[in-house]
């Protein structure tokens, strides 16, 4: 796909207008389920400062406007195909900066070899065609520095629901993206990727998991609206792509709540970490 067809598709699927406080919200969720940014070992030399980093396709820059505040002598910088949900200059701190780039452009990610100590990416397991991953896990490793550190974290999509509604939502949602050549690549994939660069070592995963709906009390609610709010974007796409109307399909989100309870649903997130050491 050429710049402009991405990002219309961007733009056609991705946006309404809460979207801003939708990702704003997943961001807190996701810092409230991992007590904290990131999983790296990388505290020190972010507290003692010059350590620069990266987040590649940053969205609002939640996460890099909380880590630049917290530690202020290092520097940030974050990248987006589309500076729609960027910070305006008077709400970010002077060690964030922003730059529109499509990740997928060639050659790459338009910073030199080992520029940065730390290189995070978030949530766009959605985003790139199945052959884009090993051209931007290779470009990831190339602008971390030698003993700097790459961090992936997402939602795991392996594995399935017990609850049947939401295994039809989440399943027809997949089957969707892969009809547009899309696919979550999984953690063995990913770490697949990162073992053939030949550059990264000491790479761990670790997996949480999270209630979803009210069995799980504010956190499962806050966390099924995040899903709902994903299948409601989807909506105008998933109804003719399960051959449902649209009341069929209000009627499936409004019983998910229901189900989660019996089933007792939970989501899971995963951080997969390692550190570049050639
Ligand atoms: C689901 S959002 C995740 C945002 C952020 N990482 C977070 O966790 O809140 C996916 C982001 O990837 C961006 N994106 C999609 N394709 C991209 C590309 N080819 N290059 C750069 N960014 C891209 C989208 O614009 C969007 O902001």
């Amino acid at each position: 796909m050429h710049f402009e067809k991405r990002i219309n598709y961007i733009e056609e699927y991705k946006y309404h207008e809460k979207e801003f406080d939708d990702i704003s919200l997943q961001h807190n969720i996701l810092s409230y389920i991992w007590q904290g940014d990131y999983s790296s070992r990388i505290q020190e030399r972010l507290i003692k400062g010059n350590t620069k980093v990266i987040d590649l396709g940053c969205g609002t820059g939640q996460w890099l406007i909380d880590m630049s505040l917290k530690y202020p002598l290092s520097t940030f910088i974050g990248i987006d195909i589309s500076s729609r949900l960027f910070p305006s200059q008077e709400d970010k701190p002077n060690n964030v900066a922003f730059l529109q780039y499509d990740l997928l452009e060639h050659p790459g990610i338009p910073f030199p070899n080992e520029t940065f100590d730390f290189v995070y990416l978030r949530c766009l397991s959605m985003t790139f065609e199945e052959n884009d991953w090993a051209h931007v896990i290779n470009e990831i490793v190339r602008v971390t520095d030698i003993n700097g550190c790459v961090e992936f974290m997402d939602f795991l999509c392996e594995g399935g629901f017990k609850g049947p509604i939401m295994e039809k939502l989440c399943s027809s949602l997949i089957s969707f993206l892969e009809s547009k050549n899309i696919k979550p690549p999984s953690t063995t994939k990913l770490t697949e990727y990162l073992n053939q660069t030949n550059q990264i070592s000491n790479l761990h995963l670790e997996v949480k998991s999270s209630p979803l709906g009210s069995w799980g009390g504010k956190l499962g609610e806050l966390m099924l609206s995040d899903y709902i709010t994903t299948f409601q974007r989807f909506k105008s796409i998933l109804v003719s792509f399960m051959k449902l109307s649209e009341k069929e399909y209000d009627k499936l989100l409004s019983e998910l709540e229901n189900e989660c309870v019996k089933y007792q649903l939970c989501c899971y997130t995963y951080r997969l970490y390692g550190n570049k050491t050639v």
